[in-house]
């Protein structure tokens, strides 16, 4: 389960899965939680005892002690009880959104700490792989990581970088920190490495493969080396970037980016899986998935 969130999912509204007929201004929609049917609500519970068999080992336990917090195991949540703890823990809503929503309404909802989650749900046959968020990539995926306090202040000073980026003109570069952090970042805690990244925890398939799979390269986060770094959005990441605490990601974002993208600007992207001399290797990726992907 990946997206595109803040790189644009190059779709327009038309094509996109959600019902976009009822938004407004702000492309904010009424959750409908009623209206979830019961085949729903039992798809939901099958993803989510999926996923949670996966996370003692794989996710980091902030991500797990969060998710409890949420009590959202027995079918998909209601947003406004969701927002209720959320706002009384760190100050974060939930606002129901159709699917993808355009990058600057999507920052706006960052900067006030609104997150967007949508309101449909993937079908049976799409348990293992969809190509835009549904509402359990986007609640059991991002949520959980809202109630701590320093990711959440993270997630909101990125929505005011998405606004700056987008009146700079870097959008693909701060994009691309969104991607290898919020989606598919790794921890190096005391357990070893684990997972944060919300595209890996709704993925069954991905979740063991970031952690264990000899396959791609985990590298020591470093911000310029990641707003370099170009991204699959068609398979499984082959460069995961691991930061040792929330509080360095959020120390080392925290700088003015405008002398950043400018510097970035001036070196040429590199592919997904570069692996530099200065690079802070922790493992070196065989890349054996990309070259047989039949053995899948
Ligand atoms: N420091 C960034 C800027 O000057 C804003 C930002 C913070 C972006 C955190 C992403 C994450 O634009
Ligand atoms: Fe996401």
């Amino acid at each position: 389960g990946f997206k595109r969130r803040t790189a644009g999912s190059g779709k327009t509204a038309k094509e996109l899965r959600g019902d976009y007929s009822a938004i407004a201004g702000d492309f904010t929609v009424e959750q409908g939680w009623e209206r979830h049917t019961a085949a729903e609500h039992a798809l939901w519970r099958a993803l989510y005892r999926r996923q949670s068999r996966l996370l003692p080992r794989y996710a980091a336990p902030e991500f797990m002690d969060c998710l409890a917090r949420l009590e959202a195991e027995d079918g998909i949540p209601d947003f406004r009880r969701a927002s209720d703890r959320l706002q009384a823990a760190t100050g974060w809503r939930l606002v129901a959104v159709p699917g993808l929503i355009p990058e600057d309404a999507f920052f706006d909802h960052l900067a006030a700490r609104r997150f967007p989650v949508s309101t449909w749900l993937r079908r049976p046959e799409e348990m293992d792989y969809l190509e835009e968020p549904d509402v359990f990539h986007d609640f059991f995926g991002h949520v959980p990581l809202l109630l701590h306090p320093i990711f959440a202040d993270y997630l909101q000073a990125y929505g005011e970088g998405g606004q700056r980026a987008l009146r700079l003109g870097r959008i693909e570069h701060l994009a691309r920190l969104y991607w290898y952090t919020v989606e598919f970042g790794l921890i190096a805690g005391a357990d070893g490495l684990r997972v944060y990244g919300a595209g890996i925890l709704s993925s069954a398939g991905e979740t063991p493969f970031a952690v264990e799979s000899p396959s791609p390269n985990r590298i020591g986060f470093d911000l310029e080396r990641v707003m370099r770094t170009r991204y699959r959005i068609d398979d499984y990441q082959q460069t995961y970037f691991v930061i040792d605490s929330y509080q360095q990601l959020f120390d080392a974002t925290a700088v003015d980016f405008a002398p950043v993208y400018d510097r970035v600007a001036d070196r040429p992207d590199l592919p997904p899986d570069a692996v530099l001399a200065d690079d802070r290797v922790l493992t070196r990726g065989t890349q054996e998935r990309v070259r047989a992907p039949a053995a899948e």
